[in-house]
């Protein structure tokens, strides 16, 4: 009896997920096939999207894969943390004697030998897994077979990303499973419908071109992507506000901010970042310290800005959708130098309020005499 069994989070389930199982298929002619989605606490703090739901995009994206699948909610009746020792055990109990195949993706594959006892795993099952091109580890201490050819570089960050980012679900989620995500506004559909509500269509598109330039921004810089496209697409949230509605607002909610006097007297539109900050906390439910205290330093910086923190105020500032030649200079130093892209894009924004007889604002200031100290 062979046995086919593909576990994960499935957050959701993309085409590298399809195209992985469905070439296993069809070099392991398995009996049965069990498709294992991981349980996750609803009680922790990175709230996943609900079991059943990424239960129903499986059965959409796997239907028709192979003549016998059992979607397994094995994971959710025993309720906690399910080790992958834990599910061989339950299979060979369930199956008098069976042949086990325990399909994995390449990052995977490189992380079996330190998962929770690994020799019930390899004495049992053999892992079949799919290669990214680039790699050539052969990982010989276990039984292993790799599928054949090569598989994209997918994964479910870059989908959950995209869509944050965008408001729309990108080719590599299996069309079948489009409409449970738009049904169900997953994965930051609801801030997007949130957002075309309360800005204006220019603002909605420019806060998708800062989530998308601080997307890529973050590949270069080793930050998470999720984190920069959620500060990307929160930073102007409160930018529908008058000046005198996000005075009252800050007033109503108590929300602190440095020269709040002199903010709501001479530049009250400064306010705005204060206000993101507070709608992504409350409204959207952002804990990342990180993702809130980028969106609060968008536009004025701080003397301690983390590497989010500066790509935001850089993305900001030189977005696809910012016409201005600056914006086309900043956006292409940034993809070299992050610091350099932060001098200069501080640079401009002082030199464009002075000439447009605003007020500067000490954070400003303060901001350019770090950053100069900081070069010398
Ligand atoms: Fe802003
Ligand atoms: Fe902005």
């Amino acid at each position: 009896m062979k046995v086919l069994v593909f576990g994960g989070s499935f957050d959701p389930v993309h085409q590298g997920h399809v195209s992985l199982f469905k070439k296993a298929v069809k070099m392991i002619r398995p009996d049965v096939s069990h498709i294992v989605p991981a349980y996750h606490s609803p009680f922790k703090a990175k709230s996943p999207t609900p079991f059943n739901l990424r239960m129903q995009m499986l059965k959409k994206a796997f239907a028709g894969c192979a003549k016998n699948i059992i979607f397994d909610d094995y994971e959710l009746k025993r309720g906690g943390k399910t080790y992958t020792c834990q599910l061989i055990e339950y299979l060979k109990k369930r199956y008098k004697n069976p042949e086990l195949f325990l399909l994995v993706g390449t990052d995977c594959l490189n992380d079996v030998h330190n998962w929770k006892n690994p020799h019930i795993i390899f004495n049992n099952a053999t892992v079949i897994a799919g290669k990214r091109k680039g790699y050539n580890e052969n990982p010989a201490q276990f039984k292993h077979i790799f599928l054949p050819g090569f598989f994209p570089k997918l994964s479910s960050s870059r989908v959950r990303a995209h869509i944050l980012a965008c408001g729309e679900i990108p080719p590599t989620v299996p069309a079948a499973v489009h409409p449970l995500i738009e049904k169900h506004r997953l994965y930051g559909l609801k801030i997007h419908d949130w957002l075309k509500e309360h800005l204006k269509t220019n603002r909605y598109i420019h806060s998708k071109s800062v989530a998308e330039l601080a997307a890529v921004l973050s590949d270069i810089y080793n930050v998470n992507v999720e984190s920069a496209v959620k500060a990307g697409i929160l930073h102007d949230a409160g930018k529908g506000m008058s000046g005198q509605e996000l005075i009252r607002f800050c007033q109503q909610h108590r929300i602190k901010t440095p020269f709040f006097e002199d903010i709501c007297k001479l530049e009250p539109s400064l306010l705005h970042s204060y206000v993101s900050k507070w709608l992504a906390r409350h409204l959207f439910g952002v804990k990342d310290k990180d993702v809130l205290n980028a969106v609060a330093e968008h536009t004025l910086g701080s003397l301690k800005m983390s590497t989010l923190s500066k790509i935001l105020f850089v993305a900001d500032i030189s977005s696809k959708d910012r016409k201005y030649k600056d914006a086309f200079v900043i956006r292409n130093m940034a993809l070299q130098d992050l610091d350099s892209a932060l001098l200069y894009a501080a640079n401009r924004k002082l030199l464009f309020t002075i000439d447009s007889q605003k007020w500067l604002c000490p954070l400003g200031i303060d901001l350019w005499n770090h950053l100069i100290k900081q070069e010398k």
